[in-house]
């Protein structure tokens, strides 16, 4: 479960990220056709600040919402099972969760390493790069929580970590359905990978999270 601060704290040097939340320019955002190439070169350039903030922003409550329906999610479709999460960063998702054992992968290193104090015989937090990891194990659950846009083929990097899960094993997968690219992607993923639930969140600011669970086996 996140830690969630009872009051929103301006963060220093907010990112532009957040500067676009404050800005009200949430509603906007699907009828801009910012092209994957852009928006990747943007979040990267962003990650330095976000880094530095060890990713404060996603301790922020109204990023509650989508934390809980991808952790249900998990534990629901994989209940006490093995659980990958790629672009844990801190690994706020492993907070709370109940899994028999949870790997996360992020390539930020400093990030990665403020989750080591709760690594244990269960749990392991690991720098690598989500588009070359090989895991070492099948898993019953592979999660993309805010983490496909990073990818330069997003939809290949799910359909590569196939092999990597367990013949009932699911992906959990959450994006942020404000953007014209992310819609693009969920419905090329959708006539890749079956989809066998969906929840929508939003937040009182106008963001808005899609997750949804994708079951290559139902095929
Ligand atoms: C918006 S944050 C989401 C973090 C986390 N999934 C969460 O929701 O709490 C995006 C994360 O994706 C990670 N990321 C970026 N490129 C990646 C890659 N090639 N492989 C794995 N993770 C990556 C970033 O380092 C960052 O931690």
């Amino acid at each position: 479960m996140p830690t969630i601060a009872p009051d929103i704290r301006p963060l220093e040097d907010p990112s532009l990220t957040v500067r676009l939340m404050e800005a009200g320019a949430m509603p906007l955002l699907p009828y801009v056709p910012i092209p994957h190439r852009a928006l990747r070169w943007y979040l990267e350039r962003d990650n330095a600040a976000e880094n530095a903030q060890g990713w404060a922003r996603l301790e922020d409550i109204n990023e509650l919402g989508r934390y809980r329906v991808v952790q249900g999610y998990m534990e629901a479709f994989a209940p006490g099972g093995a659980m990958l999460d790629v672009g844990c960063a801190q690994g706020l998702l492993q907070r709370g969760l109940r899994y028999a054992s949870y790997t996360g992968i992020d390539p930020l290193a400093e990030t990665v390493a403020t989750a080591q104090d709760r690594a244990d015989e269960r749990t392991r937090f690991l720098v690598a790069d989500g588009a070359t990891y090989v895991p070492d194990r099948e898993y019953d659950v592979i999660a993309f929580n805010e983490t496909l846009y990073y990818f330069d083929d997003p939809v290949a990097t799910v359909l590569r970590y196939q092999q990597f899960l367990a013949p009932s094993g699911v992906f959990v997968i959450s994006l942020f359905n404000r953007l014209w690219f992310a819609r693009r992607l969920m419905r090329r993923l959708q006539a890749v990978s079956p989809v066998v639930a969906e929840t929508r969140v939003f937040s009182r600011q106008g963001a808005g999270w899609t997750i949804r669970v994708h079951r290559p086996g139902a095929a």
